[in-house]
């Protein structure tokens, strides 16, 4: 028998290594047209965010139910500037403790960040704050 502490260790990486295999599907389920200008953005963020946020426009359901730590904040709930989602990628989330550090820079960050200002929030009734 494993001791309590290692076996929940073991379930949870399991269960990260799952969240990212998932992330990792690709552009199935994508709901932005492939000629729209944020389409790429949608690609970027299904290959490397979907891990862990949910966000319906790139077919992402990373944040499940949020029981693991590392599961990020469901993007359809929250509007995002460009500049948050910029500081985000940059960072590492806003805390700078879970989410990995510039999974993108550059073209690809400024691509992922215009894509999810776009079209998270889609839940929230408000616009994003100024
Ligand atoms: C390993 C899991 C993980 C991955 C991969 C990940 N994130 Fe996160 N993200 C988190 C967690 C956890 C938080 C919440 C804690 C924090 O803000 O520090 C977060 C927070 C955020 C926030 C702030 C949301 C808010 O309103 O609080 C944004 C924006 C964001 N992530 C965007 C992205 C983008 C874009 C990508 C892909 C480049 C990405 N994340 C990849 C885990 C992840």
């Amino acid at each position: 028998m494993m001791p309590p502490v290692l076996r929940a260790l073991w379930l949870s990486t399991a269960a990260i290594a799952a969240a990212l295999a998932l992330g990792a599907c690709g552009t199935e389920g994508i709901e932005v047209a492939e000629d729209d200008p944020n389409y790429e953005g949608a690609v970027l963020f299904a290959e490397r965010c979907s891990g862990c946020h949910t966000m319906k426009a790139a077919g992402a359901q990373g944040s499940a139910n949020r029981e693991l730590r590392n599961q990020g904040p469901n993007l359809d709930q929250r509007a995002e500037s460009v500049e948050d989602v910029l500081y985000a990628i940059r960072n590492g989330g806003f805390s700078g403790a879970i989410m990995p550090q510039n999974i993108f820079v550059g073209d690809e960050a400024e691509a992922v960040a215009e894509f999810v200002s776009e079209y998270a929030g889609s839940e929230v009734d408000r616009p994003p704050a100024p």
